[in-house]
């Protein structure tokens, strides 16, 4: 406005003739690498420490001295629950794990080669057409979807994994904890308590990580007052990518590849000459480091130890030797958690839903929070195109 009159006040005064100055170059962030967008209180990373915080407290903390119940409720609700708070939100998680029965029909008809994230996708976006729901809505009903989203996500990727093998599905149980019924409803039993503390732990370490690109995915879709559904649809989408959650899956693709230990180093060498990424390695924020490997690799060796397995440590610590000492680059979470979950028997393209499982968590806080102090999300762009210049008519062109 200011600068708008000073322009019309100049205007046939001869007092400006010097050229109007250029505009200043756009400073562009690419992958919005370094840009603080918006404030949080869901979860804290600090990659000057290697450290992770979920609503004040280390991950490694929680992953040592809760299930994933707790976190769970710890996430959704800002404070650890006491024993009358945790019963009731596991009765609650508990009794939502059934699914309708149109809802299963839809899953069913899936084609059996689709992969399972597009399907959890699609499965979770069917839930969005049985209400029409709204951003902005009272917070109490967006916890009410969230807790069903919880509690229905592991019910709609085992039905689809059993369909897809052409197997009967196993209805979810209300006596098993959260991780003990996901192995019931997969593989009709429950593996011993290291697998399921180990299960447990991967979901703990799972659940949020500030604003990643899933969990900002969730929030661009919500600041535009879109609804609960249409925001964790979105988000599944991003997290397939083998960029982010994806990347579980293509370590282990990895190491199947490499099959000994004997052959990693050859392997790795290749892929440097290549120039291609090795999956499991590299972070965005932590660049020393992330603060949810040495759990996660703790879990890993006590399944080898369970399974007799060794071979998929040992090829990882060779890869992971090498890109540390010479590229400097970490391993992040889904390096070990890839090994972890072939070693508990899932098929690989279960890993990538699996995380959802847990990070639902994270997404649902982010989007009460978003919800609760929404601002559009909308940046700006350089534009780097054709000038300006005329339509010609058809016939001229
Ligand atoms: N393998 C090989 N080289 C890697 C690498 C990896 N996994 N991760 C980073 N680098 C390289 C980059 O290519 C870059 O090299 P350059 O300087 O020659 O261009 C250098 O290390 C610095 O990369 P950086 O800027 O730190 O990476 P980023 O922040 O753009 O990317 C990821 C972060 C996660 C996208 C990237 O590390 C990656 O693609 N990792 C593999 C996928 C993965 O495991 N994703 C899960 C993340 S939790």
């Amino acid at each position: 406005m200011a600068a708008g009159s000073a322009r019309k006040r100049g205007a046939g005064t001869g007092r400006s003739r010097k050229p109007a100055a250029k505009p200043a170059e756009p400073v562009i962030h690419k992958g919005l690498a370094g840009v603080t967008v918006d404030t949080t209180s869901v979860s804290k990373v600090m990659p000057e420490t290697n450290s992770l915080t979920y609503r004040g407290y280390a991950v490694q903390d929680l992953a040592a001295k809760c299930r994933f119940e707790e976190v769970a409720y710890l996430i959704l609700h800002g404070e650890l629950p006491n024993r009358r708070q945790y019963r009731a939100f596991v009765a609650d998680e508990r009794g939502r794990r059934e699914l309708t029965r149109p809802h299963l029909e839809v899953i069913r008809q899936f084609p059996k080669s689709a992969h399972p994230m597009d399907t959890l996708r699609t499965a979770v976006s069917y839930l969005g057409t049985t209400e029409t729901a709204w951003g902005g809505e009272p917070r109490e009903r967006d916890l009410d979807r969230a807790m069903n989203l919880l509690a229905k996500i592991p019910t709609m990727i085992a039905a689809d994994y059993r369909f897809r093998k052409g197997q009967t599905r196993r209805r979810p149980r209300g006596d098993l904890s959260f991780s003990e019924n996901f192995f019931h409803m997969c593989f009709g039993k429950v593996p011993p308590a290291k697998v399921i503390r180990a299960f447990d732990t991967s979901l703990i370490l799972y659940a949020e990580h500030s604003f990643n690109a899933s969990t900002f995915t969730a929030r661009v879709i919500t600041s535009s007052r879109s609804d609960i559904y249409s925001a964790v649809t979105g988000a599944i989408g991003s997290l397939k990518g083998p960029l982010h959650g994806g990347a579980n899956e293509a370590v282990m693709h990895n190491l199947l590849e490499i099959a000994a230990p004997e052959r990693a180093e050859a392997w790795l060498r290749e892929r440097f000459a290549a120039k291609d990424l090795v999956m499991g390695f590299g972070h965005r924020v932590y660049k020393q480091g992330d603060s949810r490997v040495p759990t996660m690799r703790a879990a890993l060796e006590d399944l080898t130890a369970w399974s007799g397995d060794s071979r998929w440590v040992e090829i990882s610590d060779v890869l992971q030797g090498i890109m540390i000492g010479e590229k400097g680059i970490h391993p992040n979470l889904d390096f070990p958690a890839g090994p972890a979950y072939y070693l508990m028997g899932f098929d690989i393209d279960m890993y990538t839903p699996i995380f959802v499982m847990s990070r639902i968590t994270g997404w649902a806080a982010h989007i009460l929070e978003q919800n609760a102090d929404n601002s559009l999300i909308r940046p700006l762009s350089a534009y780097g195109g054709a000038s300006q210049r005329e339509v010609k008519p058809i016939s001229r062109r």
